[in-house]
């Protein structure tokens, strides 16, 4: 055991500050473990969300000495603890109260990205036939909990505040889950370059690092989805067969 101080961001929309607290650490904490330790002990109207304290529900995102974790998957084990450790709510969302922000932007965007739209079935009773490799390429972007951690890092976000013209890393991993699903039918790539903003990437692959479920945001969602709104909007040829077509 061991005794360690927490600096904590205690605050609202109005504005906040650090502020520091002591406890003890035991073998196996996590920072959420120590979070709910100092509630318990010495700061009772500390918020904070979670939920599952398993890496699943992406509740607890916040900022642990500057990088964009989820808390209860974050090891106290794996901070040095002969300083303090900073904890601050994600930076790219307004705060709500001490670390719990007010996500609910990402809801907002979402909803306005055309729904899956599936071709007519393969066959008279209903059923399509699709590739397992066409599945497999999907089922990478399923895995996202939405922590948005990958939004909090994203700079267009965090440093440039252009949520109304960019719909970051979480939501271009939904966009291309909807857009190489094998059935789906539906063309999300004249929003993708114009109110969603996907040219504002510039692959700096910072989304990518923070993940907690690996998913390989640039290279394999936003990448790709790149490729998808260049061949359609740049491509000579068929621009020229755009032209034609009137
Ligand atoms: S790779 Fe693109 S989406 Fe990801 S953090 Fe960088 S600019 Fe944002
Ligand atoms: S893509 Fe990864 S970092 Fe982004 S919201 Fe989903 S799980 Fe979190
Ligand atoms: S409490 Fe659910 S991801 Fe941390």
């Amino acid at each position: 055991m061991a005794r360690a101080t927490f600096r904590i961001w205690r605050g609202d929309r109005g504005g906040g500050k650090l502020e520091d607290y002591s406890t003890e650490v035991s073998e196996g904490m996590v920072v959420l473990d120590a979070v709910h330790q100092i509630q318990a002990e010495s700061a009772p109207d500390l918020a904070v969300r979670w939920n599952c304290k398993a890496g699943k529900c992406g509740s607890c995102s916040a900022e642990v000495n500057g990088n964009p974790r989820l808390m209860c998957m974050t090891r106290m084990s794996d901070l040095p603890l002969g300083e303090p450790v900073t904890i601050e709510p994600m930076k790219t969302f307004p705060p709500i109260r001490d670390l719990v922000t007010d996500v609910s932007w990402n809801f907002a965007a979402k909803r306005k990205i055309k729904k899956f739209k599936p071709r007519p079935p393969d066959a008279p009773d209903g059923t399509w036939r699709i590739a397992q490799e066409d599945v497999d390429r999907v089922q990478e972007f399923r895995k996202c909990i939405e922590c948005f951690l990958c939004q909090d890092v994203c700079h267009v976000l965090r440093d440039h505040h252009l949520h109304e013209e960019f719909i970051g890393p979480r939501l271009l991993v939904y966009a291309a889950a909807l857009e190489m699903h094998p059935l789906d039918i539906e063309n999300r790539l004249p929003e993708l370059r114009q109110s969603q903003g996907i040219g504002y990437c510039n692959i700096t692959k910072c989304c990518t690092k923070v993940c907690p479920e690996s998913i390989t945001i640039t290279d394999n969602a936003i990448i790709p989805l790149k490729e998808r709104v260049v061949d359609e909007f740049y491509d000579p040829v068929k621009r020229l067969f755009r032209a034609f077509r009137g």
